[in-house]
């Protein structure tokens, strides 16, 4: 017995010296539930640790089944939330089992990957983020939302605000791109549109902010490899938009799989802790990524999946998915003294207030109901929305005029891999949504144009992978009869998302092949090229005559892309992401730092390429529109200013051109002299505004303090006096600026 002490005693001291606090409990401060806690005090250890555990069902493989095991877990208390669990039927079966089988009736949470929408697909998120529209990013996120809680989900792991500087890491289609500005402002629309202000319509859906942290920044763009980046590039880069999606609200996050200074994030306690509660104040529950308190034992910070799970929960795990570590593990932490039972009961505490916050102690099927799922689901409403979001995310790379389409070209070949495609449209991390509803490109551009002198012909031409040319000389047969070319080539949808890193992120197979076939036809090609990743587009745009980047569109891709085709609807989204001339570029953006040599083609000695140029192919905030857009110099309401004024930047933006439509006014700051070393330029502000042809807009952006400071050499936000130079432009390559002084 004293024996057992005293290795307790042991563990406990050996625990500390390795820097791994034990047993402290972080509270919001908030104060306690009389019924909440009235239901702790009666819980048993392993109801505590069932309520920390999430387990998937087995719907993705075979249907919406569980195991056995998994029935019973939930009729013992030993399992408190499911994901992969939808549709009203299903989950009213599985709450069945809880609240009327189970000692204490806690109902169950149901979580589910809702990415891009439930039923309605909406184009992918790094799609949506070329809209620059964040009103529309917010509608569709609370469109997908309604849906799923139509259909008795609780509880989604999205937004995604991981950024990536990374076009390999096949996750870039599931977040906002590389700038942390853009993505911290569509994080923050995100969570609103899951969220709202609330579930007492049982309309919206509690969101899950993932994945923390520094997902995006994969060693290699190999997804799940270790991320070894600096703390200043941390917190300036990638930290921003987790902070921002919980100051949003976010009531859930989810740690990410990579370790961060080492330390994997399911048991990163400076992560979990010292930044997420204390620097956010955020008071939500924090879940795992699947299995990744057992994945500590492959990163090799712990010898065994006790160890794992007690590391996890002192890191600041509330909830385990799919590990079964909490359920299984970790209770021996508690007899030597390793963890808490005061830690097991905040982590309960914050699950069951998310429980109460939804209403369902007072009704635990209230996001259940038949009448609702089928009146809410892919109603026309739904999917005009996901039509206008999907025309705004189209990105127009290039164009020597064919665009729009005039009604006089008769003749059309629809042709490519892609060209009458439905199942890769709902794109990557579709959940639930089914291909079968997507109306591919050659259906949106015949129910487009109603008129009979206008004729398609389609022809696949290729397929997406391999080898295979025999089909060319047919398509280039049928090439020559026709007036123009339509051709839609790009990736699988499953060559983007988890577990899908590329090396060569080129249109794969012979589908570049099949345009030069077709350029040496000397008909016009439109391009539209369909992808989850910024691409080497290179050859592409070398041989067509105009490229649309069309992403995965969701559920109306071919109606949107008709309507750009046709001019129904004028491009306006950029780029949120750069796009490299070729892979040895990257990783390749905008806001890189000022080097002792910066890039100068004459001089040898420079930072540089002998063989490529610095610049990507399309830079960030890049894409065109069928009009012409001028932006007079920026002025300045006063070029000296103090820390304690504001300043009004204001241009004037004129579309000159012969169509109506939006322009994205962006606003970057450069820093000239500062203590530390400065990007060249910095995303600061936005607008998107609709400008009819020949008006003139004037736009203004409020510059105060906040957007002059910076992270100092001791990390600390902070200004200094100095230039800077104000850049306003349509993209990030503008040089468009005005010199201000911060006194
Ligand atoms: C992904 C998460 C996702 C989870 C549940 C993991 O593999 O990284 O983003 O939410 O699975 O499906």
């Amino acid at each position: 017995m004293k024996l057992n002490l005293f290795y307790a005693l042991l563990t406990v001291t050996l625990f500390i010296a390795c820097g791994r606090k034990t047993g402290e409990v972080i509270t919001s401060g908030a104060k306690k539930d009389p019924m909440i806690e009235k239901l702790i005090s009666g819980m048993t250890l392993d109801e505590k640790l069932g309520q920390m555990t999430l387990f998937t069902t087995d719907w993705e493989s075979t249907g919406p089944t569980i195991r056995s095991g998994f029935e019973n877990d939930i009729r013992s208390g030993r399992c408190g939330a499911l994901f992969n669990s939808h549709t009203v039927d299903f989950t009213t079966r599985l709450q069945r089992i809880a609240v009327e089988e189970s000692r204490l009736k806690i109902p169950l949470l149901f979580g589910y990957d809702v990415i891009h929408g439930y039923k309605t697909m909406f184009p992918i998120p790094l799609a949506e983020a070329c809209s620059w529209d964040l009103e529309a990013i917010e509608k569709s996120a609370y469109i997908m939302s309604k849906e799923a809680a139509a259909s008795g989900l609780h509880w989604t792991f999205a937004p995604m605000v991981d950024i990536s500087r990374e076009p390999r890491w096949g996750r870039v289609m599931e977040g906002a791109g590389e700038d942390t500005y853009l993505g911290s402002r569509i994080a923050e629309a995100r969570v609103k549109g899951i969220q709202g202000k609330g579930f007492e319509n049982a309309d919206r859906l509690v969101a899950c902010v993932k994945h923390f942290a520094a997902y995006g920044a994969p060693t290699a763009g190999r997804d799940y490899n270790s991320v070894d980046i600096s703390e200043r590039v941390f917190r300036e880069t990638y930290l921003p938009t987790y902070e921002a999606a919980v100051k949003a609200g976010a009531k859930t996050v989810m740690t990410s799989f990579n370790d961060y200074n080492g330390v994997p994030a399911s048991g990163n306690r400076y992560l979990l802790t010292d930044i997420l509660r204390k620097e956010f104040g955020f008071n939500g529950f924090v879940v795992t990524d699947y299995t990744s308190i057992n994945e500590m034992v492959n990163h090799g910070v712990v010898e065994n999946e006790t160890d794992a799970g007690i590391l996890a929960l002192n890191a600041g795990v509330d909830m385990d998915m799919q590990g079964g570590i909490y359920q299984e593990k970790i209770k021996v932490g508690l007899k030597d003294g390793r963890i808490r039972l005061e830690q097991i009961d905040e982590s309960v505490r914050s699950i069951l207030k998310i429980k109460k916050e939804l209403g369902l102690f007072e009704n635990p099927y209230r996001f259940s109901d038949k009448a609702r799922e089928a009146s809410t689901i892919m109603t026309p409403e739904h999917l005009m929305a996901s039509r206008d979001i999907a025309r705004k995310s189209v990105v127009l790379l290039k164009n020597d005029g064919v665009l729009p389409l005039s009604p006089s070209v008769k003749k059309i070949l629809v042709t490519g891999p892609l060209a009458d495609d439905k199942n890769n449209l709902i794109g990557a991390w579709s959940g639930s949504g089914e291909g079968r509803h997507c109306i591919s490109l050659y259906e949106g551009l015949r129910q487009h144009v109603r008129s009979a002198n206008i004729s398609f012909e389609q022809l696949k031409g290729a397929e997406i992978e391999g080898t295979d040319m025999s089909q060319f000389s047919a398509v280039v047969q049928k090439a020559k009869e026709c007036d123009v070319i339509i051709l839609a080539i790009g990736e699988h949808k499953d060559m983007s998302g988890e577990a899908a890193a590329r090396a060569m992120i080129r249109i794969p197979g012979v589908q570049e092949n099949l345009l030069k076939a077709l350029k040496a036809t000397g008909k016009p090609i439109i391009t539209v090229v369909m992808n989850g990743r910024p691409l080497v587009l290179t050859e592409v745009d070398n041989n067509s005559s105009a490229v649309l980047e069309a992403w995965w569109l969701g559920t109306q891709a071919g109606n949107a892309l008709a309507d750009i085709i046709y001019g129904d609807y004028n491009p306006s989204a950029k780029l949120a992401m750069s796009f490299p001339r070729h892979e040895g570029q990257i990783p390749v953006y905008y806001n890189y730092k000022s080097t002792g040599r910066p890039f100068d083609p004459n001089s040898k000695w420079n930072t540089k390429y002998i063989d490529m140029p610095n610049s990507p192919l399309y830079p960030f905030g890049y894409g065109l529109s069928y009009s012409t857009f001028d932006c007079s110099r920026p002025e300045v309401s006063q070029s000296v200013f103090t820390e304690n004024e504001s300043i009004t930047i204001s241009v004037d933006v004129t579309n000159s051109g012969k169509y109506d439509g939006e322009q994205v006014v962006q606003l970057y700051i450069r820093d000239l002299v500062a203590s530390v070393t400065r990007p060249v330029k910095e995303l600061k502000a936005f607008k998107k505004l609709m400008i009819r042809k020949g008006q003139t807009k004037r736009v203004e952006f409020v510059l105060t303090k906040k957007e002059f400071s910076f992270l100092n050499q001791t990390l600390k936000r902070t200004t200094e006096p100095g230039k800077f130079d104000v850049f306003v432009g349509f993209d990030s390559d503008t040089t468009n600026k005005v010199a201000v002084t911060l006194k």
